[in-house]
């Protein structure tokens, strides 16, 4: 349905560390709020509306899980589809879009709920490190299922087609876990109580939805859910809205503190990224923080002060805005000491900042320390994962001269048409199409 090339690349040249970009940048939904969404709609009775729905790639790997579960997803204007579950049957995950989009789990526990029997591929997705399965499997299990795995597949089964509610602590706060058995336990029989979740804003949302539609879910914002299992859910004619991109929000707010001379990022909930945005004011960015805007003023250029990052569960500081913060250090007066908690592979595009001219000495796959500022240097990239693309762009803004970024599938994955929208702000950015 959307056409884009895994070989496209993008030619970017730099401003040499000069804050010239200006205007607005609009921020879109969030990625990581249509996914468990979109994916809900298996526990529903009739089929509902979303908006704001951001047109990235993400939206072909759910329009093949959709064909395959036989959901259809139509496209009703720009950025709004109507999710129809009518003639939903199947019990199996789409094995091509799962091993191009590990959030494709999250359809494991409404699937197992609805039909009592589920089969799904080990999940794929993004470089950015091991990426287990094991608490949804466990999860599972204690829900009264029985798992047997064999030609590269899960094979689930629940006795007398139902799961059973169950208490489930997560060794782990996991995001996509949380919002699995969030869904598993709206048609579980009896009570789930979930320990230890994630609190991320995409699973309040989430939760919001579920319960106007006839869910009855308590806890929300709490590291602690009950769930009371019942019948399949009704939308009648509610819409779900989809809440801002946070993570888009957090990216272009940093390239704004690099690159811009004043930019405003618009339709945004700063309350969503309290912790960049402290981090930011406290080194020296100026920010004038509006309900749904942040307006970043450079126009008395300034040194920004170095600071350490911990990457955090929500609401501490997340992962996904790691590596954008990492090149915003390098141009931060001192050193900087990164801690990188989530996942081991997200440090992995440091050799490639040091190869632009960066001073950053690598301790162990989760820790790094940053020293600066240096003028980096354009030169030849490849995006390993979706934020690390984004981060490439932004480094490719700072530096002197002119890069190239390959595997831009991965920017396309989480950013709509980006190239147009930093184009708008005045960034000299192409893309090439092979
Ligand atoms: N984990 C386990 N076992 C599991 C599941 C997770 O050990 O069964 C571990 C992971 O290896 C990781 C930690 O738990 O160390 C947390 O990972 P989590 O499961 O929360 O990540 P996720 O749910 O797969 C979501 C986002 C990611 C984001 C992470 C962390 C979606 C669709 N994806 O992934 O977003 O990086 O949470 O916040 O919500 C992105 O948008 O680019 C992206 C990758």
């Amino acid at each position: 349905m959307i056409s884009f090339n895994m070989k496209d690349k993008f030619i970017i040249e730099g401003l040499g560390n000069k804050r010239t970009l200006s205007g607005k940048i609009r921020v879109n939904g969030a990625k990581n709020a249509v996914l468990p969404v979109m994916a809900s709609s298996v526990l529903f009775k009739d089929g509902f509306r979303i908006k704001n729905v951001p047109f990235i790639e993400d939206l072909n790997r759910l329009d093949e899980i959709f064909k395959g579960l036989k959901i259809e997803m139509n496209k009703e204007s720009e950025g709004e589809y109507f999710i129809d579950t009518k003639k939903i049957e199947s019990k199996e995950i789409d094995e091509e879009a799962s091993k191009r989009m590990r959030a494709s789990i999250i359809f494991s526990g409404p699937v197992l709920a609805r039909f009592g029997e589920l089969v799904f591929p080990h999940p794929g997705g993004c470089v950015i490190g091991a990426r287990p399965i094991d608490l949804f499997l466990e999860g599972f299990e204690k829900m009264g299922a029985t798992i047997d795995h064999h030609d590269e597949k899960y094979f689930l089964k629940t006795e007398n087609g139902k799961l059973k509610g169950a208490n489930i602590f997560f060794k782990i706060p996991s995001v996509t876990a949380t919002e699995t058995f969030i869904m598993a336990g709206v048609l579980a029989e009896g009570k789930t109580i979930l320990k230890n979740v994630a609190m991320e804003p995409e699973i309040g949302s989430l939760i919001e939805w579920l319960n106007t539609c006839g869910a009855k879910i308590k806890g929300i914002g709490t590291p602690t859910l009950e769930i009371e299992g019942g019948g399949l859910l009704e939308a009648k004619d509610k819409v779900y809205e989809t809440i801002p991109d946070r993570l888009e929000t957090g990216s272009f707010l940093i390239l704004g503190a690099l690159c811009a001379s004043d930019l405003e990022i618009t339709h945004c909930n700063p309350n969503h990224l309290e912790i960049v945005i402290e981090a930011l004011k406290d080194s020296g960015v100026d920010l004038e923080v509006g309900k749904d805007y942040i307006k970043v003023n450079n126009k008395n250029l300034k040194n920004y002060k170095a600071f350490n990052i911990k990457t955090h569960e929500y609401p501490g500081f997340p992962t996904d805005l790691q590596s954008p913060m990492t090149v915003f250090l390098t141009q931060a007066q001192g050193e900087s000491f990164i801690f990188e908690t989530i996942f081991e592979g997200r440090l992995n595009y440091i050799s490639d900042l040091v190869k632009m001219g960066a001073n950053i000495k690598m301790w162990d796959s989760h820790r790094v320390t940053v020293k600066g500022p240096t003028q980096i240097k354009g030169r030849e990239l490849e995006g390993p994962d979706i934020r690390t693309g984004f981060a490439f762009v932004i480094a490719a803004l700072v530096a002197e001269k002119e890069s190239t970024i390959s595997n831009v599938y991965y920017i396309d994955r989480g950013y709509e048409k980006i190239e147009k929208r930093l184009s708008n702000i005045g960034a000299e950015i192409k893309r090439k199409k092979e």
